[in-house]
């Protein structure tokens, strides 16, 4: 059991939340005390996410590259739970092929999903996290958001892209501790890797702490 129930009262969203990360984000949240919408494509298994704790959950079953994807899951948050705090934008898909055997449909599949849905969403997102005076957007990253990999062209290139997006977000004030994790650590141990603007936190504010130690 967690030491504090840290996000009392706050409203996440997790996308990719019926497995894997997602769904150990979700569960997290939940034990600490978040209203949670977990968001996964339909017949995958999001109604076991949130089953073993308490806590309000609300599943929305889409696959984040829909039209409708941004209001169906903003307003999900909006609908059931009067606001939005924090926006985990984790679903993700990866392919591997050699460069010169990647499909158009491969390529054009992993940006939407990883790179477009979350500015799409991230973009929905953002006059309700400022209606609260501020919040927080997630977006997993991976080490290939940093380096590359010989059959990971389409991967690697959407995760950097994560990178640049994130990079962007949160140079745009209220929403300056926008973060990138990165996804290859566990979530409890998450690490924020960029942070761009300067903190508007009371001090002692520990993400400036962090950023400092890291130098
Ligand atoms: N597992 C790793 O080692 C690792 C390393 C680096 C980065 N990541 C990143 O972490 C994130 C989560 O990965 P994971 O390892 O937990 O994988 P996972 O496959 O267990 O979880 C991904 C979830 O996203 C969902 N998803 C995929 N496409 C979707 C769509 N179009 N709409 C809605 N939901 C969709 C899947 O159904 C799945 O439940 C991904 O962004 C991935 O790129 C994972």
């Amino acid at each position: 059991m967690p030491a504090g129930r840290k996000l009392e009262g706050r409203v996440a969203i997790v996308t990719g939340a019926a497995s894997g990360i997602g769904k150990s984000i979700a569960e997290l949240y939940l034990e600490h005390g978040a209203r949670v919408v977990a968001v996964d494509l339909p017949g995958r298994s999001l109604e076991e996410t949130g089953t073993t704790g308490s806590g309000s959950i609300r599943r929305v079953e889409i696959d984040v590259t829909a039209p409708d994807a941004p209001d169906t899951i903003i307003g999900a948050a909006v609908k059931h739970f009067d606001g939005l705090d924090m926006l985990v934008n984790n679903a993700g898909i990866a392919a591997a092929a050699q460069f010169e055997e990647l499909t158009d449909e491969v390529w054009d599949r992993l940006i939407a999903v990883n790179v477009t849905a979350i500015f799409r969403i991230s973009r929905a997102a953002v006059p309700h996290l400022r209606a609260r005076g501020g919040g927080r957007i997630i977006n997993t990253g991976s080490i290939m958001s940093a380096t590359a990999g010989p059959t990971l062209s389409a991967y690697g290139t959407s995760k950097h892209a994560v990178a640049g997006l994130t990079k962007g977000i949160v140079l745009n004030p209220p929403l300056s501790h926008a973060a990138q994790t990165d996804s290859s650590l566990p979530s409890r141990r998450a690490r924020v890797r960029t942070t761009a603007s300067p903190c508007r936190r009371r001090s002692p504010c520990r993400c400036r702490a962090r950023r400092s130690r890291r130098r």
